[in-house]
């Protein structure tokens, strides 16, 4: 049975409309993988020319503006420089994002370099990036998902410790339940961290993640919750 958002009550069966808000390797990847496991996806971006190689592999995907693929989805994914978040879904239309769940990649570093493997954020740590947005675009329900692993273990992840975790947060429950079941197809366990807030402590952990990569060119590594 397919609920109005899309979602049925097999997990491993959902298929949804994904409108995908940027261009990048996230949104590239996790373009792949939602084309994979066979939703309808669109990508947007101010410019299609720099996804002509994408959609010329994923010939199910398609490639519009921020405001068709926001327009377009019923499942929204957010994977755009963390500077230039707000700018986009303000292109995209807060009426194209309003009442959807919009899954949060983004992580709000500086234009600065990192200290000793450290990235810097335009944040502090009692305001996340992510609050900004769901204040600014109150009628979405964002989801933090996918900003604390890399691009190439997004889909499938392979660890010889197991199946990792995804730290997620958001306001609204039916949002993060449409969000846990695409990270169970996607081959995640999750662990829901509570309300918005919890981005605080959910975005910094990219600048852990990310150490080991600047210090030692080790960029294969997720994190797992043990209880
Ligand atoms: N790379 C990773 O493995 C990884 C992992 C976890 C989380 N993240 C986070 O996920 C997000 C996406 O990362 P990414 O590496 O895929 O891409 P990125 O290089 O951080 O961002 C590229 C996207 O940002 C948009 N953009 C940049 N400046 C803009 C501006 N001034 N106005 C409007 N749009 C602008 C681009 O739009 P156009 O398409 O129009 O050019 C493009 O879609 C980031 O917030 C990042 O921190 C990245």
């Amino acid at each position: 049975m397919r609920s109005p958002l899309g979602v049925n009550n097999h997990r491993k069966e959902m298929k949804m409309r994904v409108g995908i808000l940027g261009s990048g390797d996230v949104a590239k990847a996790l373009g792949r993988g939602f084309v994979k496991y066979g939703h309808d996806v669109m990508l947007g971006t101010r410019t299609p020319d720099k996804l002509a190689d994408w959609a010329a592999k994923n010939p199910k995907g398609r490639v519009a503006t921020f405001a068709e693929a926001a327009k377009f989805g019923e499942l929204i994914v957010l994977a755009v420089k963390g500077t230039a978040a707000a700018d986009v879904l303000r292109a995209a239309g807060a009426e194209n994002v309003a009442r959807k769940p919009v899954i949060d990649t983004t992580n709000p570093i500086a234009d600065l370099p990192p200290s000793n493997g450290v990235l810097r954020f335009f944040t502090s740590l009692d305001e996340s990036l992510m609050e900004r947005l769901q204040n600014e675009f109150a009628g979405a329900r964002f989801v933090k998902a996918f900003s604390s692993v890399g691009n190439a273990s997004m889909v499938d992840p392979e660890f010889k410790g197991g199946k990792p975790t995804m730290f997620i947060c958001g306001n609204d429950d039916a949002a993060k339940k449409t969000v846990t079941g695409i990270l169970d197809q996607f081959g995640w366990e999750i662990a829901d961290m509570g309300k918005v807030e919890a981005a605080r402590a959910i975005e910094p952990l990219c600048m852990l993640w990310c150490i080991p990569g600047f210090l030692r060119n080790d960029w294969v590594h997720a994190f797992k919750m043990l209880a």
